[in-house]
């Protein structure tokens, strides 16, 4: 008998109603769109898209923070949506979000803050051992329990983000953006330290990024979404080797993105007609866009 995936999604679906003025529902938006994917244990799944393609959703879902509107989301083979859903088993599943500014509490310690977690899940042990072993296995000296926020920088604050992800002992981490915050030469070792843990760990991940570049040294698996669907799937060697979607060409092509100011210029998608647009109509925007930035 083989081994049940870490995670496995079937068929996601997440629909947002769309509001106008006055909040009157004007039509929806399928946010995600029928996702399916499985992730075996110890292994990296990179999930790709550009802004808006549903990344987020996929990972608020995994972590129950928003509820599918379709689909099922099961981990170690048991799904997390039946009311049989225990707090041992929401344990299992951790998130590291983008902006490791704003997911740590400005008034709490760095202590303080790993600790959070340990006593929402009634963790048993010694505290502070356990806080100093967390920030060891990310490379923090451990009198920066002691630390606000404030006097870290941005990758000692994600190292912190991951000790307190790493807490409860989860079986897999949701890295949603992880590194599109700092600076280039710290993302790479923020995404060498998430290797190694996952190694000595054996912990799976589920990679979600615009960013490919990152993500062909990281990922064995990628999953391109686009418009809340995957579009294309596979190896990595092979997706990024031999692309078959024009989406993924595209997502190939553009620039990567080099840092959080950067990030934050770059347009959303355009809406055309208020739907989001096709691949076709995004290469013949960037075509556009090109020929103009040429002209000047
Ligand atoms: N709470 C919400 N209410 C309405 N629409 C939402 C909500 N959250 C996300 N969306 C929409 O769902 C789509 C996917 O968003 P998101 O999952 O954040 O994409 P990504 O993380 O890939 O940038 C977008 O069109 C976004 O505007
Ligand atoms: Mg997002």
């Amino acid at each position: 008998m083989t081994a049940s995936p870490v995670l496995e999604l079937r068929d996601l679906h997440k629909v947002f109603p769309l509001r106008g003025t006055f909040g009157r529902v004007r039509g929806e938006v399928r946010a995600v769109d029928g996702v399916s994917l499985s992730i075996p244990k110890g292994q990296v799944y990179g999930l790709a898209g550009e802004s808006g393609s549903g990344k987020s959703t996929i990972a608020r879902m995994i972590m129950g923070l928003t509820r599918p509107t379709g689909g099922d989301i099961l981990l170690d083979g048991v799904s997390i949506l039946g009311r049989q859903a225990s707090l041992a088993h929401r344990r299992k599943v951790q998130m590291v979000f983008q902006n490791p500014g704003a997911s740590l509490n400005p008034r709490r310690t760095v202590g303080q803050s790993i600790r959070v977690p340990l006593d929402a899940h009634g963790f048993p042990g010694n505290r502070q051992r356990r806080v100093a072993a967390l920030l060891e296995m990310v490379q923090l000296p451990r009198h920066f329990a002691e630390r606000y926020p404030h006097e870290l920088s941005g990758g000692q604050k994600q190292r912190v983000a991951i000790a307190r992800a790493l807490a409860v002992e989860p079986r897999l981490l949701v890295l949603d953006e992880p590194t599109s915050a700092l600076d280039v030469s710290v993302q790479a070792r923020i995404i060498e330290l998430l290797e190694d843990l996952g190694g000595e760990l054996g912990l799976t991940y589920l990679f979600i990024s615009h960013d490919l570049s990152l993500m062909r040294n990281f990922a064995q698996t990628v999953g391109v979404l686009y418009r809340g669907r995957i579009v294309e799937t596979g190896a990595v060697a092979q997706v990024f080797g031999a692309p078959q979607h024009d989406y993924t060409r595209l997502l190939l092509a553009s620039v990567p993105v080099i840092s959080a100011e950067e990030e934050a210029m770059r347009p959303a998608i355009p809406l055309i007609n208020g739907e989001i647009p096709t691949a076709e109509d995004l290469l013949a925007l960037r075509q556009q866009a090109r020929s103009k930035e040429r002209q000047a």
